[in-house]
């Protein structure tokens, strides 16, 4: 059987760090679903199409067979069961994720317990990338080409 596990986040925007994530996702998992969500509080810089448009294109450079992208503006659980995943999956970079990411897993599993969640600890320096630390390092002139996939290098210019 295909196990499906399913990535979701703003992405606003997507960084080397979700790709390093998504990337081992795929040792373990058949296929993955990246699946542009709503954060309850934050505002997005790039529009929601924009984003989508961002990860589509990220999609084609990694693995178009074995990843794809889609969005939600329900609960991440339903989509996951909708689409017979078995895990949803998500990065730690430090304390105040797993504060976050704890909090989140507890809701999830009050929801629905039949969906797991799976983590990964950022490495390669990517414990400091953030999707608005990018912006702000952009917008003062600083080179993020090295944290960021090509394409949103265009976006952000
Ligand atoms: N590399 C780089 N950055 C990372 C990272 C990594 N490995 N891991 C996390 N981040 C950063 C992101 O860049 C982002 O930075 P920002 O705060 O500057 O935007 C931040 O950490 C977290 O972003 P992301 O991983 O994209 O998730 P999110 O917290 O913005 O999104 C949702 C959370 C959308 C997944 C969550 O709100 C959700 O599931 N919403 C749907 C409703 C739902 O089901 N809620 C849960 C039950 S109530």
């Amino acid at each position: 059987m295909n196990k499906i596990a399913i990535y979701p986040g703003s992405f606003d925007p997507i960084t080397n760090g979700h790709i390093d994530i998504l990337k081992r996702s795929l040792k373990i998992f058949d296929h993955v679903i990246i699946l542009l969500a709503n954060h309850p509080t934050k505002t997005a810089s790039f529009s929601f199409s924009d984003r989508l448009k961002m990860l589509q294109e990220v999609v084609q450079s990694i693995d178009p067979v074995r990843l794809s992208v889609d969005s939600t503006t329900g609960l991440t659980v339903d989509y996951a069961k909708k689409h017979h995943a078995v895990a949803l999956v998500r990065g730690l970079r430090t304390i105040p994720d797993f504060d976050y990411e704890h909090e989140i897993f507890t809701a999830n599993q009050f929801i629905d317990d039949s969906i797991d969640m799976v983590f990964f600890m950022a490495k390669n320096h990517s414990e400091f990338i953030s999707s608005s630390m990018i912006r702000q390092l952009y917008k003062n002139g600083v080179d993020v080409s090295n944290l960021v996939p090509a394409i949103v290098l265009k976006y952000l210019k």
